[in-house]
């Protein structure tokens, strides 16, 4: 739950802001984002990672408040495509501060990149290192670039968010030579300036045993490029994948070990081969935004299936967070509007929409007098909810409301039907 969030009068309150009026001014479903609590998460990242750089993963939640809290806390931003870029750019978002990724970034994407002169690009695979330095060449451009390579460390994550095996679309493999044979085609290249190498393992990782291992095989690498071209590469790129806590019991990292462990091994690494030590940067998405979120709904019906379990559906569902459906991921939710007294009944919390998959709790205890018109609170719905929402069924995607000191202000508008019918014949 969000770090502001509390119990008043019976009622959840986030930011200094009861549910309740919440849901009565701006209607449900509704994304709560606690700025305190998101606010402080980019502070503590900037904190333990003194001396290195905090790239914010837009992935995990983008809007142009969010690229002014980045700004005032001081982070980078990593964008993986050219309307995140956009979002970024739209706000005045310095530009030398964001990386670029992505498998397959268009020439529209990549020009864009160059004319606003983003701090980095990172390349992906052979085909993209020949687009850029074709684009460069024509735009007059040197941009800095990274390669993305694959470690072949196994991440312990849903198959969908590893990204470090090599059979997966992402990056040039350590094992295979593809990352070595990438440094080889960049250094040939005089408008591209290769200044370091990326990895990003997977994500919702708890485990930081793979971060260290990624860490210690890219380190090993920029020695092999010292040794085989005399080229010092000042930067390593770390990626993100940190874990949050999504249900009782769920473990999460210390952002601030993760930090000292990997500059140390990064540091011995170096140092034992004579090398300076790198820049690092690293690109925490869900850790920053994930926790300080919440969704809540509204209950619609709720259905006894009798000798299993009460379904309590509400007027949200897998468009607005599709996570349970794709990754089988889990969440916490509870009455949120009253306290109830009521023995728990074994439940499982679903959407509105037209499947059996669409579930947002697949087994939860909810209090067993909850009622049409009860308000439900998910947590930790701050990451990868919003920015995946969909349209599905024709429903609106709902607004995102920023709570502080006991006020709340919309930062993206809930669409409407307007929307939805928008651009059709
Ligand atoms: N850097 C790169 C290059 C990435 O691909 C990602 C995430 C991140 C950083 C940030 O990872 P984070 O710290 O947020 O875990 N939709 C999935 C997550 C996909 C993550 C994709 N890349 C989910 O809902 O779990």
């Amino acid at each position: 739950w969000p770090r502001t969030s509390s119990r008043t009068e019976g009622a959840l309150t986030v930011g200094g802001v009861d549910v309740r009026d919440l849901a009565g001014e701006y209607g449900t479903p509704l994304y709560v984002l606690d700025e305190a609590d998101v606010r402080s998460r980019m502070r503590d990242y900037a904190t333990a990672f003194a001396g290195s750089e905090v790239h914010y993963a837009g992935k995990a939640f983008l809007c142009k408040e969010i690229v002014r809290w980045l700004a005032e806390e001081g982070l980078g931003l990593d964008v993986a495509s050219g309307g995140e870029l956009a979002v970024a750019l739209s706000v005045g978002f310095p530009a030398e501060r964001i990386t670029f990724h992505g498998n397959n970034k268009s020439v529209a994407e990549l020009t864009r990149a160059l004319e606003a002169g983003v701090g980095h690009v990172v390349v992906d695979s052979y085909a993209e290192i020949d687009r850029l330095g074709r684009l460069a060449a024509e735009h007059g451009a040197r941009p800095k670039v990274m390669i993305r390579v694959t470690t072949g460390v196994e991440a312990h994550t849903h198959e969908f968010i590893a990204t470090a095996h090599d059979d997966q679309k992402f990056g040039l493999s350590l094992n295979t030579g593809a990352a070595a044979e990438a440094v080889r085609r960049i250094l040939a290249l005089p408008q591209l300036e290769l200044v370091g190498l990326h990895s990003h393992i997977g994500s919702q990782i708890v485990d930081t045993a793979g971060f260290e291992v990624a860490a210690r095989r890219l380190a090993a690498l920029l020695v092999e490029i010292k040794d085989e071209h005399g080229v010092v590469l000042p930067e390593l790129d770390l990626g993100g994948g940190y874990g949050i806590a999504y249900v009782e019991g769920d473990e999460a990292p210390d952002i601030k070990e993760l930090a000292d462990g990997l500059r140390e091994i990064v540091s011995h690494v170096c140092a034992d081969a004579g090398l300076p030590v790198p820049r690092l940067t690293v690109e925490p998405g869900r850790t920053i935004v994930g926790p300080g979120g919440i969704t809540l709904y509204e209950v619609g019906t709720v259905k006894d299936v009798e000798g299993l379990r009460a379904y309590v559906s509400v007027d949200g569902g897998m468009s607005d967070n599709v996570r349970t459906a794709l990754y089988g991921a889990e969440y916490t939710a509870v009455l949120a509007g009253r306290e109830s007294a009521a023995e728990p009944m074994l439940s499982r919390l679903v959407g509105k929409h037209c499947e059996s998959g669409d579930m947002i709790v697949r087994d939860l205890h909810l209090p067993a007098d909850i009622a049409p018109g009860d308000l439900v609170a998910v947590a930790a719905t701050g990451a990868y909810c919003r920015s995946l929402a969909s349209n599905y069924n024709y429903l609106p995607k709902p607004a995102v409301v920023a709570v502080s000191g006991g006020k709340a202000r919309v930062i993206v508008a809930g669409e409407t039907e307007d929307d939805l019918l928008r651009g059709q014949i």
